[in-house]
């Protein structure tokens, strides 16, 4: 049985309607970026990799099932606790076995470049959304490196065979699109090259895995490049050492209490460890120009990735105008940010969103449709979204969630506040990045039946 004929099987409806207060305090889960990236580097790491709050969804264990293919001992030792006996920069082993990622884009594409710089030869395939993935992206550069690429579907889609490249070469690589999947696909692939490989990005995106490469012992050189751009210089064949990884909570799933709390009146819900590095913090940037009233405290710091506590309050939001040089800042947040949007006083524009169509579904067009089903005005302007935001939402609606957790949170988020319940068509997807969504939500108030 495939990832999606399992996921189908699961398909359960679900509906979720007007609540009271939501009050309490709650843990989201362990980022799901962080997660990836500890699992992988602590396979190409020698000795043990210690991680504590890894996300313990179907998409980081599709990762470390994949590791141990690779050759990897990677065990749970505890609730959100794990290790990892890692092989060392390119000592992949050949996997016996083709390596699915179901519904992962990140896990699948860090991978792809990890094993780009070793001599083996892998198969990398998906569930039916990652199946119409674009993977040229990530090939492109993987195979100026060295890697060669065959893929059965148009443009480079999955399922493939990627052989790695025995000698990888270096590269200076320009990503064409602001992606840290790109980004981190060619460093992870210059690990086994020797001298710098160096990849420039004219808009910075998240930066978890030069962090996270630092803190395993490589020698990486971060710098600005133009306004918002970045140089990121990696010394290649570096020995990476086994380390410890404290995964703070992912600022991705703590979206959906945010605003949950934000549209549900008097409510006051207050998220523990929320990761706060700047380059994911553009969704609480917005919503506080909206007039959202979220308090951060409790700041810390663990390998370079800060977190803090943040207190958040029912609030009255008006519309405002997202910048497009936002978007990498909180690219997987624009479903939410649109539930928060149609409950908001005028009109919120929300511009250059054209990476938005190729992620787990079409989200430009699963956002639109969201709202339009629940009686919101929504618009696509080739890729801006506009919301025409009446201070409440009328509700009724039933979405259709196209294999993609994120709308179907955001669409059950939205139905805590709607004047009618909204339903999903499948929530069976929520369990690759949250899966204790439900009970999670039910602690502070939330209704669903
Ligand atoms: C991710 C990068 C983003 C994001 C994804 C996670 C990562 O994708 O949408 O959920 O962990 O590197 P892109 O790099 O394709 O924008």
């Amino acid at each position: 049985m495939t990832h999606s004929d399992h996921a189908a099987d699961l398909a359960t409806l679900l509906q979720a309607r007007s609540s009271g207060p939501l009050s309490g305090k709650a843990r989201v889960p362990g980022d799901k970026s962080i997660s990836h990236r500890a699992l992988i580097l602590g396979a190409l790491a020698v000795g043990e990799t210690r991680i504590s709050g890894l996300l313990e969804g179907e998409d980081v264990l599709n990762t470390a099932k994949a590791m141990r293919a690779l050759g990897a001992r990677v065990e749970r030792s505890g609730d959100f606790a794990w290790s990892v006996r890692g092989v060392g920069v390119a000592g992949f082993a050949q996997p016996q076995v083709p390596l699915d990622f179901g519904n992962s884009g990140t896990g699948c594409r860090l991978v792809m470049g990890a094993v780009a710089g070793c001599p083996i030869t892998a198969i990398f395939d998906g569930d039916a959304s990652l199946r119409r993935r674009p993977m040229r992206r990530i090939l492109d550069p993987l195979e100026l490196m060295g890697a060669k690429a065959s893929a059965s579907g148009e443009g480079g889609r999955l399922p493939l065979t990627l052989n790695g490249a025995r000698d990888p070469l270096p590269i200076l690589y320009r990503t064409p699109v602001a992606s840290a999947q790109i980004k981190s696909a060619v460093l992870l692939a210059g690990l086994a090259a020797p001298g710098v490989t160096t990849v420039i990005e004219a808009e910075a995106s998240r930066d978890h895995t030069e962090l996270m490469l630092r803190h395993f012992g490589a020698r990486i050189v971060s710098k600005m490049e133009g306004t918002n751009g970045r140089n990121i210089a990696l010394t290649g064949q570096p020995e990476l050492h086994g380390a410890e990884v404290v995964v703070p909570a992912d600022p991705s799933s703590a979206a959906f209490p945010v605003v949950a709390a934000l549209i549900v009146e008097g409510s006051d819900v207050t998220l523990s460890d929320v990761m706060t590095n700047p380059l994911r913090t553009g969704l609480l940037t917005t919503l506080r120009e909206m007039g959202a009233s979220i308090e951060e405290s409790h700041v810390r710091g663990d390998a370079g990735e800060p977190m803090a506590q943040l207190r958040v309050r029912a609030s009255k939001l008006r519309g405002v105008e997202v910048p497009a040089a936002r978007a990498p800042s909180m690219i997987d947040e624009y479903p939410v940010l649109a539930v928060a949007a149609g409950f908001a006083e005028g009109t919120t524009i929300m511009r250059g969103l054209q990476e938005l169509r190729v992620k787990e579904s079409d989200r430009l067009e699963a956002t639109a449709a969201m709202l339009r089903v629940n009686g919101v005005r929504a618009e696509i302007s080739s890729n801006d979204l506009i919301v025409e935001g009446r201070g409440h939402v009328e509700g009724g609606g039933l979405v259709a969630t196209h294999m993609d957790h994120r709308i179907a949170m955001s669409a059950l988020v939205m139905g805590l506040a709607s004047d009618k319940p909204v339903g999903v068509d499948d929530t069976a997807f929520i369990a690759t990045s949250f899966p204790d969504f439900i009970p999670m939500m039910r602690s502070l108030g939330a209704e669903f039946a």
